[in-house]
């Protein structure tokens, strides 16, 4: 049950991944979630009357969604994870340590908001990350508390030194993170180089199971830790553990060069079966062997020369546009059966991750074809009821109209009217229709307006928080939409604000908006002085950093 939750929950875990392998715990799940579903006569609130239009309307209304969503939080969840904004009662999916705080730390320092940065370092001091009761995920973990505590100290030690409170002490984020890497590293085990997914908090051992992702995003966020700390302990358990990752065994499991399959046997380092996709379960295992170059390239051209693989593998064998429209390109999937013209709001992000590589490596094609991918998940939202993209969605792939080489593409149409009249309009039908607060497209329009500066992101990106805003917007913050595609007076929530609202989603759209040149921007032409980790927690680059404290 816990972890078919936290599972459900988890962006990186694909919804078809659990339901075959535990449907009556997601039975069990459903009733649980939705029991507190509002019913289409329970209207949100009023929205704002008139729209703002200039950036710096857009700002303010960004930050002022922020204070809102946070003062729910604060109300009425407040110290544990999450706010439940159906029932108004607080949420502990992520171990009851402060998910929500430890999350929003970073954009309020971006922000400027004193009384938040208070509250929650305040918080940080009194929580005690080596005792829970509930199973822990170790990639969770990672990327939301642990990136959460450093990026808070990269930021007030760095740029944002005057935001401090008077006698914070800030290598208490530091100890804290120590506190939690250590009772993660629990979940490597004994002479196992490859981590649990989950751990047990009452026997310390692990699940004995793992995904590409949950197993290969570690590695940036304990690096820092273990230069910020002078430690190499963490630094050395996560690359060991990307190392295996990255030499695939056995050799076949790497169906394109770069590219390889989401299951892994944590026990021999080796891979299973399962699928390629830039999705979930995989989507951070590639965005870090990026971004591991991005922090350090002088210790990390191997990780680069593993994402240039893995994404000309992508261009040449993934790419696929609905056959009407040429201009649409997604990122597809590969199974045991061949290709899969599907994709979701989770491979939203690679957008941004080509354009970050084409403006690290200097090479166009992948700026190009980021900005492609972009086009595409702008698609997606511009083609449902709400204006917000659909969790997944499939198409009729160019590729059934060319000469069929093995291995092949499959090409059937939807089924039923209503997915038959939307491909008929836009190309795509949809397969899963939530929207559970995700920033990936979001995320990716920030990319490309730092790359273009090119007004349109900066519109998309408003155009899908005004959707978001209207669509997910209940009395005390932001919830789970169960369909995209229907109007208005037939919403139904479910009963969840994902902490990764206030760091990723807030985040993106704060940034996009911002007019400054502050250091911790993504760099539009390659040379980065800071890194966004996964959940959106920005970290200073290895050269940077050490320029800084020579
Ligand atoms: C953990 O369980 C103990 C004993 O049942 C209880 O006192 C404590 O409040 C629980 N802690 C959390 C964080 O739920
Ligand atoms: C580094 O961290 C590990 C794990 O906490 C610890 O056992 C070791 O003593 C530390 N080493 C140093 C030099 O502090
Ligand atoms: C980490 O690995 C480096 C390089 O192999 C080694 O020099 C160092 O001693 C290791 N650190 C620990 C704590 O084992
Ligand atoms: C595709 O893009 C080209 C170049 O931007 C544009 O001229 C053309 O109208 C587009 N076609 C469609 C079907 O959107
Ligand atoms: C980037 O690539 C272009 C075209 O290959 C080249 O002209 C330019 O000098 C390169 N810039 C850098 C900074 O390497
Ligand atoms: C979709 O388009 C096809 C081909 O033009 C047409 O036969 C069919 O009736 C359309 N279906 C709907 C539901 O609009």
């Amino acid at each position: 049950m816990t972890e078919g939750r936290l599972m459900r929950w988890s962006r990186r875990w694909p919804p078809e991944r659990v339901v075959p392998l535990s449907f009556p715990i997601i039975g069990i799940f459903i009733v649980v979630l939705f029991v507190n579903i509002i019913t289409p006569s329970q209207q949100p609130l009023d929205q704002p009357p008139t729209a703002p239009s200039s950036t710096l309307e857009r700002s303010d209304a960004i930050k002022a969604a922020f204070d809102f969503a946070w003062d729910g939080y604060y109300k009425l969840a407040f110290p544990h994870d999450e706010l439940k904004p159906v029932s108004n009662t607080p949420g502990t999916s992520r171990n009851d340590w402060g998910a929500t705080a430890v999350d929003a730390l970073g954009t309020a320092v971006l922000m400027d908001k004193k009384n938040i940065i208070n509250i929650v370092l305040e918080h940080v001091a009194q929580t005690d990350f080596t005792h829970t009761n509930t199973s822990i995920s170790v990639f969770e973990s990672t990327i939301r508390y642990i990136g959460g505590l450093l990026s808070a100290y990269e930021l007030l030690s760095g740029p944002f030194q005057r935001s401090v409170p008077a006698g914070f002490n800030l290598n208490i984020l530091l100890e804290k993170a120590v506190n939690l890497a250590d009772l993660l590293s629990k979940a490597f085990g004994e002479g196992k180089n490859l981590p649990s997914g989950m751990l047990d908090p009452k026997t310390l051992q692990g699940n004995g199971e793992n995904s590409l992702a949950g197993a290969g995003s570690l590695v940036l966020e304990w690096t820092i830790l273990s230069n910020l700390v002078g430690n190499s302990t963490y630094a050395n358990l996560t690359q060991l553990a990307q190392s295996f990752l990255m030499n695939p065994t056995p050799k076949k499991a790497e169906s394109f060069p770069g590219l390889v399959p989401t299951e892994i046997d944590i026990a021999s380092g080796s891979f299973l079966k399962g699928t390629v996709t830039w999705g979930g379960s995989a989507d951070s295992f590639y965005e870090y062997l990026l971004k591991m170059f991005v922090y350090d390239p002088k210790s990390f051209g191997l990780y680069r020369d593993r994402w240039v693989q893995a994404a000309d593998s992508t261009i040449r064998y993934l790419a696929s546009s609905p056959k009407k429209f040429p201009n649409i390109t997604f990122i597809g999937r590969y199974g045991q059966n061949g290709f899969i013209p599907e994709s979701g709001h989770m491979e939203c992000f690679a957008g941004g991750n080509f354009i970050l590589g084409g403006t690290v490596l200097n090479e166009t094609r992948y700026t190009e074809f980021g900005l492609r991918l972009i086009d595409g998940c702008h698609h997606t939202y511009a083609s449902t009821k709400t204006g917000i993209g659909p969790e997944q969605f499939k198409w009729e792939p160019n590729q059934c109209q060319q000469q069929q080489v093995a291995p092949t593409w499959s090409c059937d149409g939807p089924q039923n009217p209503e997915d038959q009249a939307m491909n008929n309009a836009s190309g795509i039908w949809i397969t899963e229709p939530s929207y559970n607060l995700r920033p990936e497209t979001l995320e990716s329009y920030y990319y490309a307006y730092r790359l273009t500066k090119d007004q349109k992101y900066r519109d998309w990106a408003w155009d899908a928080w005004l959707a978001i805003d209207k669509g997910t917007r209940l009395e005390n913050g932001y919830s789970y939409l169960r369909n995209v595609n229907v109007p208005d007076d037939q919403r139904w929530y479910g009963d969840n604000q994902e902490s990764f609202l206030f760091s990723e989603t807030f985040k993106y759209l704060f940034l996009i908006f911002d007019d400054g040149d502050g250091e911790w921007h993504v760099s539009g032409t390659g040379t980065n002085k800071w890194v966004y980790n996964t959940e959106a927690h920005p970290l200073r680059t290895k050269k940077f950093y050490e320029r800084l404290t020579k």
